[in-house]
């Protein structure tokens, strides 16, 4: 019971102190020319001048700062410098073979990740299996048995850039997935291979 009188104090209080400020706020608001003209109103209005009337532009506010047209870029960024949210990639799949590592440990978890990645982005070309035969093979050119032999003595870096970056007429799918979903699809691709690595 003390409880609940106490939770009902609490939001009357609340309440009283909301429609205090709203009534607070709207004053203020009423009677302050910067609210209404900016700072250019409240020279001018100090100055016993009408606003609506004012030829001189004191403290123009940004009114005639420089705007960029849609699509129009903003000044490229120095050479050599990096977002401070950047991840740099090896250059080359090559460069990408020999130094990445999968950072994923082949868990459950993982795996199930790996696999409905897999089933979103890659089914329907490379086909559940990752036999090359996937439903749009009819029209799409076909892709690679990724399970084969060839395939599986790949290192891990290989498929990751190639999922990133795509493959001569395979598109990427950087832009579409975060890396820990591709080192997943990795991990899955290689139960698929049937080889653990
Ligand atoms: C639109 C169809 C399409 C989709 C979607 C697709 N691929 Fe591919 N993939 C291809 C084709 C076609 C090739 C053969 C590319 C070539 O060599 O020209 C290929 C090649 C590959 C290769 C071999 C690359 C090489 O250098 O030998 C790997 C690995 C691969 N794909 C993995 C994936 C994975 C993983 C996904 C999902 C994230 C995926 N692909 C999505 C069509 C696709």
């Amino acid at each position: 019971m003390r409880h609940n009188l106490s939770g009902i104090t609490k939001i009357t209080g609340m309440v009283a102190a909301l429609a205090l400020s709203g009534v607070v706020v709207s004053c203020v608001k009423e009677n302050d020319p910067v609210a209404q003209n900016g700072v250019t109103g409240a020279i001018a209005k100090l100055l016993g001048g009408d606003s609506s009337q004012t030829k001189v532009q004191y403290v123009p506010d940004m009114a005639d700062s420089p705007t960029l047209k849609p699509q129009e870029n903003f000044l490229e960024p120095p050479e050599g410098s990096v977002a401070t949210t950047a991840m740099l990639y090896p250059k080359t799949v090559e460069e990408a073979e020999a130094s990445l590592k999968n950072p994923l440990p082949a868990e459950p978890q993982v795996l199930a990740l790996g696999e409905k990645t897999f089933n979103t982005f890659c089914i329907p070309c490379h086909g559940a299996a990752a036999k090359g035969d996937g439903s749009i093979t009819d029209i799409y050119p076909k892709p690679p048995d990724i399970t084969s032999e060839a395939y599986q003595k790949r290192g891990d870096g290989f498929f990751f850039y190639r999922i990133t970056f795509g493959a001569n007429i395979m598109p990427g799918y950087g832009h579409a997935t975060m890396p820990h979903e591709r080192w997943a699809t990795v991990h899955y691709l290689r139960k698929l291979q049937g080889v653990s690595k």
